[in-house]
């Protein structure tokens, strides 16, 4: 879904060696039907061509603000709300640093001052000046204030070092400013999404757990924050950063998975994705166990978190559960459907490429009505097109009026 459409945005770019890709990122804002006014900086000019950011636009960029001529057609206070965002992109040390301190010694900056809009930030900078603990307060308080940080990439850098540093890949700006203007229209609900692994202790150094990454239970929550739904993600271990706007718990076994559920009921909306192991050894050794010892190991049936919160007097409003399957998909999710006292269940096959260990999921969606045969999709648009449904759940279909406009 691009949200982008018709949006204004005011790009600002300032003088730092990834400015030649504002032309790059101006074209895919175009690609998605986005209004542009540019400020270059004075700084940013000695880096890139005027005329080629004013041959991409078809219109003047901003510099001079004491220009007559400018002034007279769009002045800065004129420039700083007729937008919905402004983005800074790229972002040197110097202009977050003049952020953050109310500077206004440039038309950028006296912009910036005089905006009550939306602010994002993509930084770009050599590795040890995004790592100067100067920047690094420089960005928290900016986040404070509430500005969006698009946080730079790891790699190899124009002055030749490697490390993080370099500008967020033009296509995943894109992606985050469509997810920044989102409708709100999960806004007052509350959902919780479980994700990743279980991992059950059977001594101190041994578990069993299983290949699930957390990828799509993380896409799932990131994408009911950014539709406005206060979002507890309850994570087994993962290699995955959590998304800003989500209250992250980490937990371990199954146990912890179900007491982290109930202790934060009620919500509105309750996800299962997390793969819990359906056993756990009945007694964790206290000491580990020894190669000779010769062991049968006991297992018992683990808490089922999913039937507890289904079954639970503060049942949510939509309960939702995941199935990952070798064989029988359908069947076995149409039987787990019933056992489980869910709403709708998610199933996926579990294959060399689909689920686990995969970007993609082939999805089908139950209710108790029907199933839909869901196209094989990036997990991240699996996450979009479930949020769609919870939303036409809840809003009656409000959604639509949005995919009309928007599509
Ligand atoms: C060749 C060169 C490359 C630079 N690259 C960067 C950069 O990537 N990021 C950064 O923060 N500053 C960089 N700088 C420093 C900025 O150009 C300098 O801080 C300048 O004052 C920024 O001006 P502005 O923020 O008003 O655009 C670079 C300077 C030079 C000479």
């Amino acid at each position: 879904m691009n949200f982008l459409k018709k949006k204004k945005i005011l790009l600002v770019v300032t003088g730092g060696i990834a400015s030649y890709k504002s032309l790059d990122l101006i074209r895919r804002l175009q690609d998605n039907d986005v209004i542009i006014e540019c400020i270059l900086t004075k700084n940013a000019e000695k880096f890139v061509n005027v005329l080629s950011f004013e041959s991409l636009l078809g219109k003047k960029t901003h510099s001079n603000l004491f220009s007559l001529d400018q002034e007279n057609n769009m002045n800065h206070i004129k420039l700083a709300n007729t937008c919905d965002a402004v983005l800074i992109a790229p972002c040197t040390a110097n202009f977050l640093s003049k952020m953050v301190n109310g500077s206004a010694d440039d038309l950028a900056t006296n912009v910036l001052l005089a905006s009550n809009k939306e602010k994002i930030i993509a930084p770009a900078m050599n590795t040890l000046m995004w790592s100067n603990k100067i920047v690094k307060k420089n960005i928290r308080d900016l986040k404070k204030l509430g500005t969006h940080i698009l946080s730079p990439q790891a790699g190899k850098l124009a002055c030749g070092s490697k490390g993080s540093g370099k500008l967020m890949e033009v296509a995943e700006i894109i992606n985050k400013l469509n997810f920044i203007f989102a409708p709100k229209i999960l806004n007052g609900l509350k959902a919780i999404v479980t994700a990743g692994p279980s991992l059950e202790k059977i001594d101190p150094v041994r578990f069993i757990s299983n290949f699930s990454t957390g990828h799509q239970g993380y896409e799932i929550a990131n994408s009911l924050a950014n539709f406005g739904a206060k979002t507890i993600l309850i994570s087994g271990p993962t290699n995955i950063e959590a998304a800003k706007n989500v209250e992250l718990i980490n937990v371990h076994s199954g146990k912890e998975f179900l007491k982290k559920s109930l202790e934060n009921l009620p919500c509105d909306i309750f996800i299962s994705v997390a793969a819990i192991s359906d056993w756990c050894t009945k007694k964790i050794s206290k000491e580990k166990i020894k190669k000779k010892i010769k062991k049968d190991f006991q297992f018992i049936l683990n808490d089922d978190v999913l039937k507890n919160i289904s079954f639970h007097k503060k049942k949510p409003r939509l309960v939702i559960g995941f199935s990952a399957e070798t064989h029988n998909l359908l069947k076995n999710t149409k039987r787990k459907l019933e056992d489980k006292g869910c709403d709708w269940i998610l199933a996926n096959q579990v294959a060399e490429n689909n689920a686990f260990s995969s970007d993609t999921n082939k999805i089908f969606f139950f209710n108790k009505k029907k199933i839909d045969e869901w196209p094989k999709m990036k997990k991240k648009m699996v996450a979009l097109k479930l949020t769609k449904k919870i939303v036409s759940f809840f809003k009656n279909n409000k959604l639509l009026k949005y995919e009309k406009n928007l599509l």
